[in-house]
């Protein structure tokens, strides 16, 4: 179970996040990274944080640790600017939380050098849950002393935005030609080997066990939030085995 928390004050708006998550301070005393069931995108790039952080954290990745916010909407009375009114307004309930990483840099790879080896893993783990959002313009990468971590996969997984069609858009290739990590000749091939057997049945069922109910809950033509956390795994595991053979756009794999 991911830790659950209560906001007990909204800090500030994080105006470089396209879904303007917020900073807040929970009764655990602990700062976190808001990302607001009630944004735009809704509750499935919630669901997506938790299955690609929890997944990847599995996997040896860095990921800040997540948790569940209960956010009472009251909070957002003192809130001068209207857009926050109107997001804390409209997410009252669980709300997703990550850790806040003080100190931490955005990654910018002209200034960071990465090895063939853990930009293997990066890029592998991209592919396998489908990541878009990990470009030279927006990596979603963040640096702390030498580590790297790994945040925001909010647009990952688009097979869950349609289910009926998901056994296709799950076989599809991965174009990482404009991934942040592309001029660090990342060893895919590597990181699958390593990783690729590592991504069992059990393994996604730990993951998605992680999934709050509500998020799941009202999916059409699933019956239960359980048989919806299957598919999520289901997809994964179909993916997990041969999703390396079909990364495109970094140089040696351009013709796969
Ligand atoms: N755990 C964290 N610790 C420190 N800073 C963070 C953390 N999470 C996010 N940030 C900062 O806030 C920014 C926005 O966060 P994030 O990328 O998760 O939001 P988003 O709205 O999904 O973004 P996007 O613009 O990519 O759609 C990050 O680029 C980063 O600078
Ligand atoms: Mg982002």
């Amino acid at each position: 179970m991911l830790t659950e928390v209560t906001a007990t004050r909204y800090i500030t708006p994080l105006r470089e996040g396209g879904s303007l998550p917020g900073l807040i301070e929970a009764d655990d005393l602990g700062t976190y990274v808001l990302k607001f069931t009630g944004a735009g995108q809704g509750r499935k790039t919630l669901v997506a944080e938790v299955v690609c952080g929890e997944l990847a954290r599995r996997l040896g990745f860095r990921v800040p640790r997540l948790a569940t916010v209960e956010l009472d909407p009251v909070l957002g009375l003192g809130e001068p600017d209207e857009q926050v009114q109107g997001l804390l307004k409209s997410s009252g309930g669980t709300n997703l939380g990550m850790e806040f990483l003080s100190g931490a840099l955005g990654f910018d790879p002209l200034a960071f050098e990465v090895s063939p080896e853990e930009a293997g893993r990066v890029v592998w783990f991209d592919a396998l849950v489908n990541n878009v959002d990990r470009s030279w313009r927006n990596p979603n990468l963040l640096r702390r002393g030498g580590d790297l971590w790994l945040i925001d996969h909010g647009a990952t997984m688009i097979w869950h935005h349609n289910w009926p069609g998901a056994e296709r858009s799950v076989a599809r290739p991965y174009d990482a030609s404009d991934h942040v990590l592309k001029t660090f000749a990342p060893d895919v091939a590597a990181a699958a080997a390593d990783l690729a057997p590592r991504v069992t049945e059990d393994l996604l069922a730990e993951v998605t066990a992680e999934i709050p109910d509500v998020w799941l809950a009202g999916e059409p033509d699933f019956g239960t939030p359980d048989e919806l956390r299957l598919a999520y795994a289901r997809a994964l595991l179909a993916r997990a085995a041969t999703v390396h053979e079909r990364v495109h756009g970094i140089g040696e794999k351009e013709n796969q």
